[in-house]
């Protein structure tokens, strides 16, 4: 039956970031689908509020304080609860954060890209999602299946008003890795796939689509629909990614933009 390639029941996911904005709309999809989930994130104050929010619907939840810029926590967390599942099905390598202005505002050229700034939204955006896809991948190889949903960004598919150097390098730098990771691991019947998403109303960036109209507004005019998104919006393509209903799709990016990519 098609309705049941989606379920999830009996699987058990992983979600980094997942405290806000798309992490937690992941994990509600997840949790919705029958799945255990644990949650990580940095942010101990929103990761607490949120395992409550979700152990309301399942007493399959858990949480777990982690900070993807230390790549041994990463795989420690990871394995322990592997461990305690007997198995990880599904890892969404999705913390991230942004910083450095956009090309087109005078702190965002080159010259004048703070390398401090630049070389803290790698170690976030770039090696933490490379070493969440580590962790995941020493787990899921040995049991021979998963399946692996990296949050890019359409900042890293073309130049971009919004972002600057440093960010759109590392959505970019993730896309590859998607392709990479998708081509070695399937051997292992291991998915790897990625989203790209366009604006979605979240707290990224001090959660300044929220607070101000303006800026709401300007980033709707980017897409297509001439709307930001809910992060609700989310679920359906990453239940798809997550489920046997994507069985042969591995190594692709999808953009979830609202049309930003189409227009001029
Ligand atoms: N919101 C958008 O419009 C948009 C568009 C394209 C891509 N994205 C991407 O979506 C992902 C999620 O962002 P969001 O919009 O939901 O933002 P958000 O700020 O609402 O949520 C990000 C979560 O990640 C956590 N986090 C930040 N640094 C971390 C770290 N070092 N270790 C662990 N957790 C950390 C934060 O505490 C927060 O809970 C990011 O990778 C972002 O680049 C967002």
């Amino acid at each position: 039956m098609t309705k049941e390639i989606f379920d999830l029941a009996g699987r058990s996911a992983f979600v980094t970031g997942a405290a806000s904005g798309l992490g937690f709309a992941m994990t509600e999809a997840m949790v919705e689908s029958g799945a255990a989930v644990c949650l990580a994130d940095v942010d101990a104050n929103n990761l607490d509020k949120a395992v409550d929010h979700f152990r309301r619907q399942s007493n399959q939840v858990e949480g777990v304080e982690l900070d993807v810029r230390d790549p041994a926590k990463i795989k420690q967390v990871v394995k322990a609860y592997a461990d305690r599942q007997g198995r990880l099905d599904v890892m969404f390598a999705n913390a991230g954060i942004t910083g450095g202005a956009p090309i087109s505002q005078p702190d965002g050229a080159i010259e004048t890209i703070d390398l401090d700034v630049w070389r803290n939204v790698l170690d976030v955006n770039l090696t933490g999602v490379f070493a969440t896809l580590q962790a995941a991948a020493a787990v899921m190889k040995p049991q021979r299946s998963g399946r692996i949903i990296a949050t890019a960004s359409i900042a890293g598919m073309r130049t971009s008003n919004v972002s600057g150097y440093a960010y759109s390098s590392t959505k970019a730098a993730v896309i590859q890795i998607v392709k990479l990771a998708a081509a070695e691991l399937a051997q292992y019947d291991i998915r790897v796939n990625g989203i790209a998403p366009g604006p979605f109303l979240t707290n990224i960036a001090g959660g300044r689509m929220f607070t101000d109209p303006a800026r709401r507004d300007f980033m709707a005019q980017g897409t297509a629909l001439k709307r930001v998104a809910d992060p609700k919006e989310l679920k359906g393509l990453v239940t798809l990614l997550a489920s046997d209903a994507a069985s042969f799709i591995t190594g692709q990016v999808i953009a979830i933009d609202g049309g930003a990519l189409v227009i001029t």
